[in-house]
């Protein structure tokens, strides 16, 4: 329950705070963050451009002994592991590898599922291969009739795959969901097929030659502090070991490891085209989408949606979404290291632009949406751009953009980005874009 409230809390909150900055340094400005949940406002965070303090980033050419990346082979074998390093023992911390024993089965399988539209599967991926171990459900949408194999989407959802689509053939999630629409005592039923379907847009996806596949994040890890103990992470805690140390995965990496489940998976099936695999997340997800893309070179291309702190916007940059505001309200998404510095985000060896480079050459789209000021819309755009040198350095046009676009004017150079009208969400306009960006940079196999 606490994942879902809390984030439909912040994000009211988040917009409400609009404009009310406050004159005072980021440490007093911290330090007066009250949780909604104790029934303050977070009325102190910074919504005022000219407000922002001046901050140094560090240069993702610039190796950790001062020396200058001069060409692509350096960045590949030198740099790019070394920021991997820092993001993983300072930002989201060490993911274990593929497990020994997973299996996959399809479960369900229909030719004519979308009223003859697509052809629907669904695939118990068992993390251990053991009778009890923890699965996740993929869901999967193929064009029915499209020459294969095909491109696709990959992304998690919320609550749960019958969310996305109103398709009487989707198994209901079993486990523990988020307290919403159709949800009663955390457990799903019926009413909750197709709730988030506008996010999903999955006849729009088809449409357009795009396969679709989508499993349910708390399979991974339920969202809430705590979730920990039935989640992934749990199978990998050692002996007498109750929390992960402080280099070691939170949830953020727990759901980015069941997206490359989900990618292994994927690389089994015919229809699908392994090296066409756009892994795609909004807000929270978008995040997962950035680390899952920064880590896994297979995914072709990564989508990330308002992903704000913590995904594509600057941390240093002093707007909207602090690194010491997540690390408080959300203290099981990222690794112990990060908490380190919630009163010194200057101290970060690393930057969220080297998140972006890391997932260079591969395109990268990075949606924004102007009234998702919590997320800091221009932090993302000042990320991106400071990824460009890296995407230029290794041969892509990098970002066609020095400025912020205006309002609905998207970018589909290798690095891509948009900043819709309207407040954080997932729309069928930014849909519209993931498509048209994908017809650029993944049709041709
Ligand atoms: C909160 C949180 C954000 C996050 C969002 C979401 O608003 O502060 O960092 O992106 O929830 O995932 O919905």
């Amino acid at each position: 329950m606490r994942g879902k409230i809390l984030r439909r809390r912040f994000l009211k909150t988040g917009g409400l705070a609009v404009g009310s900055a406050f004159l005072m340094s980021c440490e007093q400005q911290e330090e007066e963050v009250k949780p909604v949940a104790a029934g303050g406002t977070l009325k102190v965070v910074n919504y005022d451009e000219s407000k922002v303090p001046s901050y140094t980033l560090p240069n993702p050419l610039v190796m950790a002994s001062g020396q200058r990346v001069t060409s692509a082979r350096m960045w590949v074998e030198k740099r790019r592991p070394q920021l991997l390093k820092l993001f993983q023992t300072y930002e989201y911390g060490r993911s274990p590898g593929r497990p020994r024993g997973m299996t996959f089965h399809v479960i369900s399988a229909d030719m004519n599922a979308l009223g003859g539209k697509a052809i629907r599967k669904q695939v118990l991926i068992n993390f251990t291969g053991k009778k009890d171990g923890p699965r996740m459900t993929l869901l999967m949408y193929l064009p029915k009739g499209a020459p294969g194999p095909l491109p696709m989407f990959l992304g998690l959802n919320f609550d749960g795959n019958q969310t996305v689509a109103a398709d009487p053939g989707i198994i209901i999630n079993p486990g523990w969901v988020a307290e919403g629409w159709g949800v009663i005592d955390h457990r799903a039923t019926d009413a909750s097929r197709g709730d988030a379907a506008c996010r999903w847009q999955v006849e729009k996806i088809l449409a357009r030659g795009y396969g679709l596949a989508t499993a349910y994040y708390g399979d991974i890890e339920p969202d809430y502090n705590g979730g920990i103990h039935s989640s992934v992470r749990s199978l990998y805690l050692r002996p007498r070991q109750s929390e992960p140390a402080p280099d070691e995965w939170g949830a953020i990496g727990a759901w980015a490891w069941g997206l490359s489940r989900a990618m292994d998976c994927l690389e089994t099936d015919k229809n699908v085209d392994p090296r066409r695999v756009a892994v795609m997340g909004h807000s929270r997800l978008g995040k997962t989408a950035l680390w899952a893309g920064a880590q896994d070179t297979r995914f072709a291309m990564v989508i990330s949606n308002d992903s704000g702190e913590g995904g594509a916007a600057l941390s240093r940059r002093w707007f909207g979404e602090t690194v010491k505001s997540i690390n408080t309200h959300f203290p099981w998404w990222f690794c112990g290291n990060f908490k380190k510095f919630n009163n010194d985000v200057n101290a970060l060896p690393v930057d969220q632009h080297e998140l972006i480079a890391l997932i260079a050459p591969r395109p990268v789209y990075i949606a924004t949406a102007a009234d998702d000021l919590w997320a800091d819309p221009t932090g993302m755009f000042l990320a991106a751009k400071a990824a460009a040198p890296v995407y230029q350095l290794l041969g892509t046009d990098g970002l066609g953009a020095t400025k912020m676009p205006g309002i609905d004017q998207p970018v589909t150079t290798t690095i891509g980005f948009h900043l819709r009208c309207g407040p954080h969400n997932v729309t069928a306009y930014d849909w519209e874009q993931f498509l048209n960006f994908a017809d650029v940079h993944m049709k041709a196999s």
